[in-house]
């Protein structure tokens, strides 16, 4: 038996845009959920070690989410401190969701294999929740978007179709030792993105291609923390140039159906109401 079925699956950053909608997918089955977080009962917190013993109390499994990037400096030590503390306590089905040619990630998923753990990697390109649940709201909100970044295509891919593969992994046989990486069905550029979105959300909604000293600036701007704007010139830089422009069949090898067209989140996003005025 899976032991997700009869112990709770610890979900890291479980309020956050992944790990929301597995917690919601997970009890939708009636599968027991605990919430690993700075709010959680009990808290869990990345900085505080000594809070990852009672979060790991009695779980089966961890979907591990880190926070706020595996860009960061010390994100693999973090990661692989905390798999090999979960191995030791007997917690051995751990599932790390991962990033795509992130030196640092590609680190953090090292120390998880060597961890001993069963694990099970989710690579994944940008979320398109970044556009409605993260730094990208505010300035869609203003009407411009502003960013270090050229026509390099990226394949946006939806927290929704993370959820399900991470419930497919994490309540199905067959997935351990294996590394999805999961990409939307096409590749858009962060000015064809945010079109989209001023044509989904009917609002006249500019995009410009700024210096990434131009950017820094207007992020302390935004009296946003300082390593928020190293942490975002990092994955501008990093990530954006080019290494990532292409599809995987990730989500169609782990779901058996196609991912989410950024369109449809647009479409889906705007009914909400989420970029109104
Ligand atoms: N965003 C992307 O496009 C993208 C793409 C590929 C990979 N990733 C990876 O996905 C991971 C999550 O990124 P995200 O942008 O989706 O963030 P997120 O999950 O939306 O982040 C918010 C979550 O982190 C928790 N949190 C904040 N500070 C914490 C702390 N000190 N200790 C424990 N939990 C804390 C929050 O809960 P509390 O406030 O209650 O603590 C909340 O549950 C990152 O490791 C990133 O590298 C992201």
């Amino acid at each position: 038996m899976i032991d997700t079925a009869r112990k709770p699956t610890l979900i890291l950053g479980g309020t956050g845009k992944t790990g929301r909608r597995l917690a919601d997918r997970l009890t939708a089955q009636g599968l027991p959920v605990r919430i690993g977080s700075r709010s959680g009962t009990p808290p869990f917190d990345w900085e505080n070690d000594a809070t990852w013993a009672p979060a790991l109390d009695g779980v089966g499994a961890v979907y591990i989410s880190y926070y706020p990037d595996l860009a960061v400096p010390g994100a693999a030590e973090a990661v692989g401190a905390f798999a090999n503390h979960a191995v030791a306590s007997g917690v051995r089905r751990l599932v790390l969701l991962s990033g795509r040619s992130e030196t640092e990630a590609q680190r953090a998923e090292e120390m998880l294999k060597a961890s001993g753990a069963d694990w099970t990697i989710l690579r994944c390109a940008w979320f398109s929740q970044n556009f409605s649940e993260s730094f990208l709201l505010d300035p869609l909100l203003a009407g411009e978007v502003a960013l270090p970044v050229g026509t390099v295509g990226e394949p946006f891919v939806d927290a929704d179709d993370i959820a399900d593969a991470a419930v497919m992994v994490l309540t199905r046989q067959g997935h351990v030792g294996q590394l999805y990486e999961l990409t939307g069905p096409r590749l858009l550029s962060f000015a064809d993105a945010v079109a989209e979105i001023g044509k989904a959300s009917g609002r006249d909604i500019r995009f410009k291609r700024i210096s990434h000293a131009e950017f820094t600036a207007a992020v302390a701007g935004y009296e946003l923390p300082a390593e928020f704007a190293w942490l975002l010139n990092e994955l501008f830089t990093e990530v954006l140039d080019g290494r990532n422009e292409a599809l995987t069949d990730g989500v169609q090898r782990v779901l058996g159906r196609a991912p989410k067209d950024f369109s449809t989140y647009a479409t889906e996003t705007a009914a909400m109401g989420i970029w109104s005025d």
